[in-house]
């Protein structure tokens, strides 16, 4: 038997876009990942099974080989380094993108803007290449909020749709960058199962293509 692939993914949105690439390389869960307490799902393909882990920690599993393959969102990949990784398939799924927004009349002028995000290192990054002063407040989530008590003048989150803005009074103000999910892959995995890892990579980047082309 051909040595086990294991593919890492996390519960929503990736996993929802995912699967659907999954099936066009002929790849079924045992059961339905997002409705199983399960944290290891069997697929129809005895070489190939998935782990659910949070979005992320898609990044450290496959560095460290606890998967050989994970998607990852390009924010997280980004805000976490990424090195250690090959990123060689943009999926083209999760599109979103990286923003700054805040009151739609902008920060108030005259001192430094805090800024609440979970994207530490991109809002550094994003600030000090425009020489712009910033107070980064780490969050975990709902950054929306921090402005809307007082807590901060600005957020950076990932815009889509522009709802979760709007129905908290929030404008887009500056786009930072574009945001869709990648296959990562372990280096080591690559090269010591070229055939399957590799037979993989290649299976699902010619299911997105097919994708975006349907
Ligand atoms: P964690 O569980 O680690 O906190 P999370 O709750 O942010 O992660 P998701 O909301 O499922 O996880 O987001 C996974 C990825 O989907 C993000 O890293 C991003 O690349 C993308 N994404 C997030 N929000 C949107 C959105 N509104 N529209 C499209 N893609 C999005
Ligand atoms: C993401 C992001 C925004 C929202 C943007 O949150 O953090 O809050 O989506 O999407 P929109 O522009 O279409 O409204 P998500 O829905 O993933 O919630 P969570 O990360 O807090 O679980």
């Amino acid at each position: 038997m051909s040595r086990m692939l294991t593919l890492a993914l996390s519960k929503g949105r990736i996993l929802e876009e995912t699967l659907p690439l999954l099936a066009r390389c002929g790849i079924e869960p045992q059961e339905d990942p997002d409705a199983s307490r399960r944290l290891i799902i069997g697929t129809n393909r005895d070489d190939v099974r998935l782990l659910v882990v949070r979005a992320s920690d898609v990044p450290t599993y496959v560095e460290h080989g606890g998967a050989d393959l994970g998607v990852a969102g390009r924010d997280v990949l980004l805000e976490h380094g990424g090195e250690g990784l090959y990123d060689p398939v943009d999926l083209g799924i999760a599109r979103c993108r990286l923003m700054v927004a805040g009151p739609p009349d902008g920060p108030p002028a005259g001192r430094r803007p805090r800024v609440a995000t979970k994207f530490v290192h991109l809002a550094r990054q994003h600030f000090a290449e425009q020489g712009r002063q910033a107070e980064i407040i780490k969050l975990y989530g709902s950054m929306e909020l921090a402005p809307l008590v007082g807590m901060a003048d600005l957020i950076v989150d990932l815009v889509d749709t522009g709802n979760t803005l709007r129905a908290n009074g929030l404008a887009p103000l500056e786009p930072i960058t574009e945001i869709s999910s990648r296959l990562v892959v372990n280096k080591a995995s690559l090269k010591t199962s070229p055939g399957g890892v590799g037979a993989l990579i290649d299976d699902l980047a010619d299911a997105s293509q097919a994708a975006a082309a349907s």
